[in-house]
């Protein structure tokens, strides 16, 4: 496909997928509700546009916002039976500061909206009308912001915690595996829908699914405090690419309050916690040995030696310095970036529990490309970037707008297919158009 095409084919998943109720759904019937990442890069695309969508993508999400700053992973504006667990699972209301209009979940995901609103006032044409916009939900953002800070950071660092593997965004990793070796939840009794949709071997397990399942309810049985949390989830971790994504967005509403003037308070608050964030960062999460960020497990107090592309991600938020980003640079293109690779795989391609099929244990993702992408611009690592663009594009002009893909090329040989999960996925559509206007 040329560029116009493909320009074209995005921006008609992207049309298809946009709700009545004013959100735009990650994928038909996989993933039938708003999700809180799927919404940020979704609106760098409509961006790209139609502003007014990526305003109300933005917008339909902060109204979901609980009182003490929280902003949930899943917002349930509308019905649907195609997605386990449902509305009626996650009881948030046993937290007092739960939204009472919006039904949601009770866990979050990485804190994009910051560089999202960042990249609405870089894409936008009418620069008043955007800044009007900014201004007036900016602060929902920096309460969120103030939320992680006073509530996930019990160790007062700087970094903020996961309590659940949603959390992260890569929901499946096997970053998580030992985790789940340290519990045993009972063998629930669901129904789960997203393998009628996509075939089982590219999905989690049961298993797996018992484990998530089980946070979920020591979570509601703490009513959704999370200090009880802290206590007692078995699942408390430091994700590289939780916290890099917040840094980049602390360093975005910086700037856009910058722009507005008159917020010293907010502004200063924000480069304290930034500067101490950043150190933490690199004193607590970068592996001198493996030259990568890791992930830490709070709950076991113990580094998770294993590289995957959140490794990376670091790079967009200009966390490493010169010297950890070229050590870093090199990790990727040796263990990542052979020639009989796409980049990124999700997981480290020379471990034996990578799985170029399985979600987030190997595929490539979209997004992930997108945030290194970024990342490699900032520190001038442009031949690398340029790689990751093309091959990024190559995937999608193969195989469509699929929600991951292997990183082998061999299995594209031969008229072979390596697009896989859901179908017209919204971010693969979103992103591609914001890269291929770069
Ligand atoms: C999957 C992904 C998650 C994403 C969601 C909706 O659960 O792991 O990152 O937000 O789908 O697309």
């Amino acid at each position: 496909m040329n560029k116009d095409n493909l320009l074209k084919e995005a921006k008609r998943v992207l049309l298809d997928n946009f709700q009545p109720e004013g959100f735009t759904i990650p994928c038909k019937g996989l993933y039938p509700f708003q999700w809180k990442w799927d919404s940020g890069f979704i609106a760098i695309g409509l961006a790209h546009f139609d502003i007014e969508k990526a305003k109300s993508e933005i917008d339909s999400l902060l109204k979901s916002q609980w009182g003490n700053g929280f902003i949930p992973h899943i917002v349930f504006h509308n019905d649907s039976d195609t997605y386990f667990p449902g509305p009626d699972f996650h009881h948030t209301y046993l937290h007092p500061e739960a939204s009472k209009k919006y039904k949601s979940s009770g866990i979050t995901q990485p804190p994009v909206i910051g560089f999202v609103l960042e990249e609405l006032y870089r894409l936008a044409e009418d620069k008043d009308d955007i800044l009007c916009f900014i201004e007036s939900r900016i602060d929902s953002v920096y309460k969120n912001h103030h939320y992680f800070y006073s509530h996930r950071d019990p160790f007062d660092e700087g970094l903020v915690y996961i309590y659940h593997n949603w959390e992260s965004g890569t929901d499946n990793s096997p970053m998580w595996d030992h985790i789940w070796e340290t519990m045993d939840p009972p063998d629930y009794d669901f129904q789960r829908k997203d393998t009628t949709h996509v075939d089982a071997s590219q999905r989690p397990t049961k298993r797996e699914y018992d484990h998530y399942i089980n946070i979920i309810e020591i979570a509601k049985s703490c009513n959704y405090d999370d200090r009880l949390i802290a206590e007692r989830s078995p699942f408390l971790v430091y994700d590289p690419l939780f916290n890099a994504m917040l840094l980049k967005s602390n360093e975005s509403l910086i700037k856009l309050y910058g722009i507005i003037g008159d917020q010293y308070e907010k502004v200063e608050q924000l480069e304290k916690w930034q500067e101490k964030s950043k150190k933490s960062f690199n004193d607590k999460l970068f592996d001198h040995n493996l030259n990568a960020y890791i992930h830490y497990d709070i709950r076991n107090s113990k580094p998770i030696p294993l590289i995957s592309s959140s490794s990376f991600t670091p790079l967009f938020a200009g966390i490493p310095n010169k010297e950890k980003a070229v050590k870093l640079i090199q990790t990727l293109q040796e263990r990542f970036g052979g020639e009989n690779s796409y980049l990124c795989a999700s997981f480290d391609p020379t471990e034996e529990r990578f799985n170029p099929k399985k979600y987030w244990r190997g595929p490539v993702w979209i997004n992930l490309n997108w945030i290194i992408y970024k990342g490699l611009k900032r520190y001038s690592f442009d031949e690398m970037a340029e790689r990751l663009k093309n091959e990024t594009v190559e995937l999608i002009d193969k195989e469509g707008f699929k929600e991951y893909f292997d990183p082998r090329k061999e299995v594209y040989k031969n008229q072979g297919h390596g697009g896989y999960g859901g179908n017209d996925f919204s971010w693969s559509a979103a992103l591609i158009i914001d890269l291929l206007n770069q």
